[in-house]
């Protein structure tokens, strides 16, 4: 069944309060509810519902008989309901028996809640939708095995009871959408701390953990600290209640969750300690815990109207955790990270079967739209407002975002409007962002007149039309643009004239941006006394592909010239992907890279690293729509990086000498020195620098930290080192009791370009392997996605159907998510192509959760 947003009507009764009372026991959970009610318009009252075992329900004192109600799987109608109404719900779940995740289920020796979009339903009847806020107070009840009994708010009353039970009341006093409702019972260590807020107001902050994990939460703790002092720095944004706890959990679906004032944590993105944890997976538990906790304003205080908003809340936050995130590392990398993770995930999506726009109209499971497109496509349209701005006028909108909104569900409109409204900058032009599907491509062309020193630039976009959408429409495209002299590599001042190519458009270029809105417009610059080479879209000022008439040359002249650091990955980029799609020479790439690195690999290591990047097999299989051969790609991809590695076969060797292990420090310049020695080992094996397999082993030896003991190991065993399996045997003993770390093992294993769907296999019949842990089957399946020479075979793709199938029913969400995998088959060469439809046709009627079933049908 398809929903609709044009079909969006408002509730016809709110909820003034919630009485909740929760009930463990071993076999199953009594859930009771008191839920005051009152009209607003004319219509039934819903409460929806699934999974549940109703005992008894009243209405204003009377217990209501079957007559009195419509019920099927998903909802309790009431017709006719008086304009007052009282219910009392009694609801009997299993929660020891959940394996989808949703809702409130048995992980472990910990009951735990997962409720955004669509989970308090499976706890008790309650209109489950996000505009509908109410408040909220809880009882929990269980045994004292499970000394942990938290939920949303302040800790009210507390007390024994007899059959060795205990309770906890808690009382949240804002009020908030039943998405963001949580509840924790379990047996819980806590990492306790304190944050005082600019208004003066004292925050317990609480981590909670098994407590073998506990000295991992500092980390988390820390980023914390920073992400709430940030907010008010930033956004002048306080937060409001008196605790804000953490819970960690290992069965997890997504990455965390952010239930008003008790976050529930996927442990990979809470617990770091650096003996277990890799930089990046470091990066990571920071950049979440600023994520989830950012979205205290925007998604929890300001919450969305419904979820086809999802990117209000999504876009926005992923938008200021990159923001945060780029006080944590250097500028440049941070958006080379952002953009690149675009461009491999988000782009891919939008040019395939899964393609929607950032604000979708229709869906059949909102589960499946927590997507690329939503999280970061949606953050680079608040970015490039954000830009648009600059920060005063943007702070400006915020406060108005805010000052309006607070406490309600809204829409994307709302938001624009506010920014528009705050700021005194119309930005409505923005909005066909939010509901065009596909990524818009900029073309263009320059040419220079050195008589009348004019440089003369003409860009034009488009966007393919997808099925079931509107002809695209040309969209404010912010394109930043440069001038660098060709002689010189100096940076030109910027005059220039927008030509008009119609009655909207007269946008000086201010500040280096110009706003490409038209399907074509020419801009000349004036007095540009030498021959230029532009630098077009930096810092990837809009979500867009480029295709300029660059000479190969002019992207080496940029690569060398550019005056940061992700306007040179760019321009690398550029150039790899002439090489690697079309054909080029790869002699100009080489040269330039040659050239450029050993100084940025001084001045910033972790830079160095980035510049080094060639695009991933599964970007490449983006850019290419038809005849795609994997082993084609796989080989020129493979060529390219054997050629870099002979080019500079020395400096590998001297690079990696230069940078013995030291001491383990948190900070991005120790960092980017570990990414680095990696990189450069990598490189000199490939190379076949002598001895260099040995300085792998070596640094698996002495390594001190995780990152360099991983790095090592991947080395070791994606280059069949002969010591490779010992190695991976004493990374097993070591870690056997770290289940992130063992996630490593296997996921080492599994992303292995030399290894087969038989080892993928293999490793899912590993007595460690565990279906019922959503991290376990993604360092599986999500690493062996990385080799799609081996994912499209008969085997590989059976080998991701079957998974499907198997988690259609255990995990939909999971399921949906692995079949996704598979969603470019179409662009496959024959025979593949016609093997992989048969292969997905077959999976039709072997499946029957919304989740996979809508993802089939699309992908079909
Ligand atoms: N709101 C969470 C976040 O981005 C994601 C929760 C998604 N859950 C789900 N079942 N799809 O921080
Ligand atoms: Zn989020």
């Amino acid at each position: 069944q398809t929903i609709y947003l044009k079909d969006y009507t408002p509730p016809s009764f709110e909820v003034l309060s919630i009485d909740l009372s929760i009930q463990v026991f071993d076999d199953h959970t009594l859930v009771h509810s008191k839920l005051v009610m009152q009209r607003l318009t004319s219509g039934d009252l819903i409460l929806c519902g699934r999974d549940l075992e109703l005992l008894n329900i009243s209405l204003n004192g009377n217990a209501l008989t079957p007559q009195d109600y419509e019920i099927d799987p998903e909802q309790l109608i009431i017709k006719n309901a008086p304009d007052q109404a009282e219910f009392a719900i009694s609801v009997k779940i299993h929660p020891e028996s959940n394996t989808q995740l949703e809702g409130l289920y048995q992980a472990g020796n910990l009951f735990v809640t997962q409720n955004e979009p669509e989970g308090f339903r499976k706890i008790t009847f309650f209109p489950d939708r996000p505009d509908i806020l109410t408040v909220f107070t809880t009882r929990i009840e269980a045994d004292k095995k499970y000394p942990t009994l938290l939920a949303n708010g302040n800790l009210v009353e507390k007390g024994e009871l007899s059959d060795n039970r205990h309770f906890a009341v808690w009382h949240d006093p804002t009020k908030k959408p039943s998405y963001l409702f949580a509840a924790v019972i379990g047996d819980l260590a806590v990492l306790k701390d304190s944050f005082t807020t600019m208004e003066g107001r004292h925050v317990s902050l609480e981590i909670y953990a098994l407590a073998q994990d506990l000295p991992k939460c500092h980390v988390a703790m820390q980023a914390l600290k920073d992400s709430m002092k940030w907010d008010e720095d930033v956004y002048g944004r306080p937060y409001d209640l008196d605790n804000y706890m953490i819970v960690a959990v290992s069965q997890f679906n997504m990455g965390a969750m952010e239930n008003k004032g008790l976050n529930i944590f996927n442990t990979v993105c809470v617990l770091a300690d650096p003996e277990v944890t890799t930089d990046p997976a470091m990066f990571y538990v920071k950049s979440t815990i600023a994520h989830e906790y950012f979205h205290n304003w925007t998604g929890n205080r300001i919450t969305c109207r419904d979820w086809f908003q999802l990117c209000l809340k999504e876009g926005f936050t992923v938008f200021r955790d990159q923001s945060f995130s780029t006080t944590l590392q250097s500028p440049a990398v941070q958006r080379i990270d952002d953009v690149s993770s675009l461009k491999s995930v988000q782009f891919a999506e939008d040019a395939g079967p899964l393609s929607h726009p950032p604000r979708p109209d229709h869906f059949v499971e909102i589960n499946n739209f927590y997507t690329a497109t939503v999280y970061d496509k949606g953050a680079e349209i608040a970015r490039m407002m954000a830009n648009l701005l600059g920060p005063e006028k943007f702070r400006q909108g915020t406060d108005e975002y805010f000052r309006r909104h607070d406490g309600q569900a809204v829409t994307v409109e709302d938001l624009v409007d506010s920014l528009s409204d705050g700021s005194g900058v119309d930005l409505r032009n923005f909005l066909p962002w939010y509901s065009q599907p596909g990524t818009p491509c900029v073309k263009g062309r320059g040419s220079y007149d050195a008589d009348a020193k004019t440089y003369t630039l003409t860009l034009s976009q488009s966007t393919a039309k997808r099925h079931n959408y509107p002809e695209p429409q040309p969209l404010p495209i912010p394109v930043g643009v440069a001038l660098f002299d060709k002689e010189t590599g100096e940076q030109l001042t910027l005059n220039s004239t927008v030509l008009k190519q119609s009655e909207v458009a007269e946008n000086n270029i201010k500040d280096g941006i110009f706003v490409l809105d038209q399907a074509e417009q020419t801009v000349v610059f004036e007095q540009v006394n030498a021959e230029p080479v532009v630098s077009l879209l930096r810092n990837f000022s809009a979500p867009v592909l480029l295709d300029f008439d660059y000479s190969d040359e002019d992207l080496a002249f940029l690569l060398e010239h550019e005056t940061n650091g992700f306007n040179q990955w760019q321009a690398a980029q550029m150039l790899l992907e002439r090489v690697l799609l079309q054909d080029h020479n790869p002699a100009v790439y080489l040269n330039a890279i040659a050239k450029a690195l050993p100084q940025v690999a001084k001045d910033d290591a972790l830079l160095a690293t980035r510049l080094l990047d060639i695009p991933s097999e599964n970007y490449l299989a983006s850019r290419i729509d038809q005849e795609y051969d994997p082993a084609v790609v796989h080989q020129k991809r493979d060529a390219v990086l054997n050629a870099l590695a002979d080019r500079l076969k020395d400096y590998w060797a001297d690079a990696y000498q230069s940078l013995p292990i030291v001491e383990f420090k948190d900070n991005s310049v120790e960092m980017g020195k570990r990414a680095y020695r990696n990189m450069v080992l990598g490189f000199a094996i490939r190379a076949g620098v002598e001895g260099a397999l040995d300085w792998a082993s070596e640094q698996y030896d002495n390594a001190v930290c995780m990152t360099e003991r991983l790095g090592a190991l991947r080395h070791l065993v994606w280059n069949k080192a002969n010591n490779a399996q010992d190695k991976l045997d004493d990374f097993y003993k070591r870690f056997k009791h770290e289940d992130l770390a063992l996630d490593q093992w296997f996921a080492v294993q599994a992303g292995n370009p030399q290894g087969s769907v038989q080892v993928a296999r293999e490793l899912m019949e590993h007595p460690e392997f565990d279906w019922g842990t959503p991290n376990r089957i993604r360092s599986v399946t999500g690493n062996f996605s990385g080799n799609p020479v081996l994912v499209w075979t008969t085997e590989g793709m059976q080998f991701y159907t079957e998974i499907a199938k198997r988690l259609d029913q255990q995990n939909p969400v999971l399921g949906s998510r692995i079949l996704q995998f598979l969603s470019r088959w179409y662009t496959l060469k024959e025979p593949l192509r016609s093997e992989a439809k048969n292969i997905l046709q077959g999976l039709k009627g072997e499946v029957n959760s919304t989740s996979v079933c809508e993802t089939l049908n699309n992908v079909l």
